[in-house]
């Protein structure tokens, strides 16, 4: 058994490192990144758009590409994906770690009817007959909010509205009860209205049928009030993580705070890209050595340029990597009461 928190986490990332070759450099998009999952929990992570949340979020589902690499550990319920055989992984993705895409229109075959597209799963992973799988595929379809599922279940992809290709998304995504949900930037192609509909959805997936969610985007309003924990990347490195409480609340990480700052008010329906800090990430290739975020931090002193800052915890389930953390509160918030809206 590795730990106690394997037992009560269903995904648990140690000292997570991929890189991917290109044709300037090898790219260290995820740089010892060690987050966990508990079960049942939702996990946010932000992060300004190149910090490698979808990198790692492909780590985790096997999918980086053929000239990447990966070290550490990615344990899912006590194994560790990693350095189990392929056949193996191969069981655990799709079944019991199901992602959810930004484009769904990209992601659903074209020329395969909605039916079929949700039945294949259960039929592989499940064994169910085709009676029962189509049965269950007009339950999902109910339980995602899609109208008319009979009709729905006929459909090819492009008879549907973007909102409903993601719903159906999730709705394959949770057909074979996963216990893991990844959702990279799910609502990212959709109009603000329906991109509300569909994060509450997946809230309400995550907290009533106990699937533990991982909910990445470069949005701090997407996860606010729909998360348990949040994590924040920079260039790469995990800069803080805690309870969604705790980081809105109180952010100690200077990056956070600057983020937090950046964004006037939060609310689900305002999604306001995390741009707004003076400068842009580093050079993927050649950061700099020490804190990643040192040339554009206000708070920078000398050494953060000497070393890369080591993870402390600041209180219970907190922890920020910043070698001038911001001040505890206290301090009043920008941004007001965020969570729990
Ligand atoms: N297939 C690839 N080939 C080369 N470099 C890549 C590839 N995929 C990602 N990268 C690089 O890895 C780094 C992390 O990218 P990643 O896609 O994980 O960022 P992200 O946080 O998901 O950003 P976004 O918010 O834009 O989705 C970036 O520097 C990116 O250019
Ligand atoms: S480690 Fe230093 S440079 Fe980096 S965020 Fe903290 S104070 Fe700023
Ligand atoms: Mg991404």
């Amino acid at each position: 058994m590795h730990s106690s928190t394997a037992l009560t986490s269903v995904l648990e990332i140690r000292n997570l490192h991929a890189h991917i070759a290109t044709p300037r450099g090898v790219v260290r998009a995820v740089d010892d990144v060690s987050l966990t999952i508990g079960r049942g929990q939702a996990l946010g992570v932000v992060g300004e758009s190149g910090s490698g949340k979808s990198v790692m979020a492909k780590a985790i589902m096997g999918m980086l590409p053929g000239r990447s690499g990966c070290s550490g550990e990615i344990i899912f319920q006590g194994r560790d994906l990693l350095s189990l055989p392929r056949k193996e992984r191969a069981q655990i993705w799709g079944r019991h770690i199901a992602m959810v895409f930004q484009d769904p229109g990209r992601s659903l075959n074209p020329v395969v009817r909605v039916e079929r597209q949700l039945t294949e799963g259960m039929r592989r992973h499940l064994g169910l007959g085709r009676t029962e799988a189509r049965s269950r595929a007009g339950e999902l379809l109910t339980e995602v909010g899609v109208p008319d599922p009979e009709r729905r279940l006929r459909c090819y992809p492009h008879e549907l509205s973007g909102g409903m290709r993601q719903r159906v998304m999730i709705a394959i995504a949770l057909a074979c009860q996963p216990d893991l949900l990844i959702a990279d930037e799910p609502t990212t192609a959709l109009d603000v209205t329906v991109q509300r509909q569909i994060l509450d959805l997946l809230r309400r997936v995550q907290t009533e049928r106990g699937t533990a969610l991982m909910l990445i985007s470069h949005d701090l309003a997407v996860v606010a009030g729909r998360t348990d924990r949040t994590a924040v990347m920079y260039a790469g490195r995990l800069a803080e993580v805690g309870t969604t409480a705790s980081v809105f609340r109180a952010p100690r990480h200077q990056y956070t705070h600057a983020l937090l700052g950046a964004v006037p008010t939060l609310d689900h329906e305002r999604h306001t890209p995390l741009r707004l800090i003076h400068g842009t990430l580093p050079d993927p290739v050649a950061p700099p050595t020490g804190c990643r975020f040192e040339p554009r931090c206000t708070a920078a002193q000398a050494q953060c340029g000497e070393a890369d800052p080591v993870m402390a915890t600041v209180e219970h389930d907190h922890q920020v990597a910043c070698c001038v953390p911001v001040p505890a509160p206290g301090t009043p918030l920008t941004g007001g009461d965020l969570v729990g809206r």
